[in-house]
């Protein structure tokens, strides 16, 4: 399995795989893989003939430094995992912060149509102005004809098809089921850092969302939104930043429920320094 680390390198392989009429699939990812990256992998490896796994701890995107320099990087156990997948049809681009911004490390502003400034948009300032910034340079270096994101990043995912469609660029966008361990936690690179008795709380964060699913069927947004907000409010190790019932197209908050509309719960959590997020979709 290739590792590449200048985009010359990865242009030429694709360049020879497309010669060679191989379809081309990208996985975007920031590294300190998990089971939740290996399935987005296995899903494109079983649709595409190559897969291009990219692993970059993109700085544009982090509002706080600190995070930043904490986010784990494993670069050499993510290559074997990756092994363990697949030794043919893989290659990794695991660039340096220079080769993709040129000793300019800024982003591009973005309007992505009112869906950056929801959500995380609200709690992590310039955020989705960094990740577009990175995924649309991975969209140019590596020309995918399907590209791969997790629902895990629900807006994440919103915001790159909105970033497809304002710029024509031709991918297909691939939405994955959000993958959590067998105690509900949603897969994190994060859950890594966690310490034991927050790993053991962290669960609730997922068994309050299924909870919002089922009241949600009878009882309003803000009626669902108070209960959440209690429940958390009782427990002593982790801290609610939001709870948002929102449409699942525009991520705008919901004020009265229509039948025809698709609703989904988000939530962020601070587990002692660590911020985690989940969502659900609620019908
Ligand atoms: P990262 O957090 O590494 O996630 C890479 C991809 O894996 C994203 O599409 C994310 O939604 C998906 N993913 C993470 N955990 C998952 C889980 N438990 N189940 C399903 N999918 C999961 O998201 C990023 O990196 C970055 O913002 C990136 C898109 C790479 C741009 O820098």
């Amino acid at each position: 399995m290739e590792v590449y680390n200048k985009k010359e390198e990865i242009k030429a392989a694709i360049a020879s795989f497309k010669s060679n009429q191989n379809t081309v699939g990208l996985v975007p990812t920031m590294g300190a893989l998990h089971e939740g990256h290996l399935q987005l992998v296995k899903r494109a490896l079983s649709e595409n003939d190559k897969v291009v796994v990219t692993i970059f701890v993109n700085p544009t995107q982090f509002d706080n430094q600190d995070d930043l320099e904490k986010y784990p990087r494993t670069l050499e156990v993510d290559v074997d995992l990756l092994k363990s997948v697949n030794k043919d049809n893989i290659v990794v681009y695991a660039p340096s912060v220079n080769d993709i911004y040129e000793g300019n490390t800024v982003s591009e502003s973005f309007n992505f149509d009112g869906l950056e400034h929801e959500m995380e948009g609200k709690f992590r300032h310039g955020h989705f102005d960094g990740v577009g910034t990175v995924v649309k340079r991975f969209f140019e270096i590596i020309t995918p004809d399907k590209a791969y994101f997790g629902e895990k990043d629900f807006q994440q995912l919103a915001i790159i098809k909105k970033l497809v469609e304002k710029y024509n660029i031709p991918v297909k966008i691939v939405g994955c089921d959000i993958y959590r361990e067998a105690s509900g936690l949603a897969m994190s690179s994060r859950n890594t850092r966690l310490k034991p008795e927050y790993k053991e709380a962290a669960p609730f964060i997922y068994k309050t969302l299924k909870s919002a699913r089922m009241y949600f069927g009878t009882k309003s947004a803000t009626l669902v939104t108070q209960w959440v907000t209690m429940e958390f409010a009782k427990h002593n190790l982790l801290e609610l930043e939001y709870f948002i019932i929102a449409d699942a197209e525009t991520l705008k908050p919901v004020h009265r429920k229509s039948s025809k509309k698709k609703y989904r719960a988000f939530i962020a959590v601070y587990a002692d320094d660590i911020r985690l997020i989940d969502n659900i979709a609620l019908n």
